[in-house]
């Protein structure tokens, strides 16, 4: 990983870290169960309500940084191509976490049989996938470019509205 010298690049930085952390256990508890898990399961219940609450809070809010405050900016200064990249990949992403998010949050209340828990599984690998993928695409292409076009002033009012 290239050195860092911008508090924004720094933060995204550290929120795709927690994110890989997450989207590895998720990966590795799909793996263990073969057959559904029970749903008075807590290993279950509590990656559930993890990548739940993941999907629908920081990862989306994270989501929406980089769309509003930061591709704008990359646009602007000729960097079109990832971004287009990127934000189609971000509208497929959204899609697949929402079907996702309800399936996760439908485990936590009812018993899933062999059918619901194989279409949770494909769609949980598919959303791990996807998000590694687009993760690593950010470190290599989005934080060096940014780091070219964010200057001191801009970057301490960009992570303080982030903050805020
Ligand atoms: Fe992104
Ligand atoms: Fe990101």
């Amino acid at each position: 990983m290239m050195n860092l010298e911008r508090q924004t690049t720094r933060r995204l930085h550290e929120e795709h870290v927690a994110a890989l952390d997450l989207l590895g256990r998720f990966e590795q508890t799909l793996a263990n169960y073969r057959d559904p898990p029970e749903i008075i399961d807590d290993q279950w219940r509590g990656i559930a309500r993890d990548m739940g609450s993941g999907m629908a809070g920081e990862i989306a809010r994270h989501f929406d940084f980089e769309e509003q405050a930061l591709f704008p900016r990359l646009e602007a200064n000729g960097e079109g191509h990832i971004v287009q990249l990127l934000s189609d990949e971000h509208s497929v992403i959204r899609q697949v976490a929402s079907e996702l998010g309800a399936l996760l949050q439908a485990s936590l209340t009812e018993q899933f049989e062999g059918a619901e828990w194989r279409t949770l599984k494909m769609l949980g690998f598919e959303y791990v996938e996807r998000m590694i993928s687009h993760v690593q695409k950010e470190e290599m292409a989005l934080l060096s470019a940014l780091e070219n076009i964010l200057g001191e002033d801009d970057d301490a009012e960009l992570v303080l509205d982030y903050a805020g």
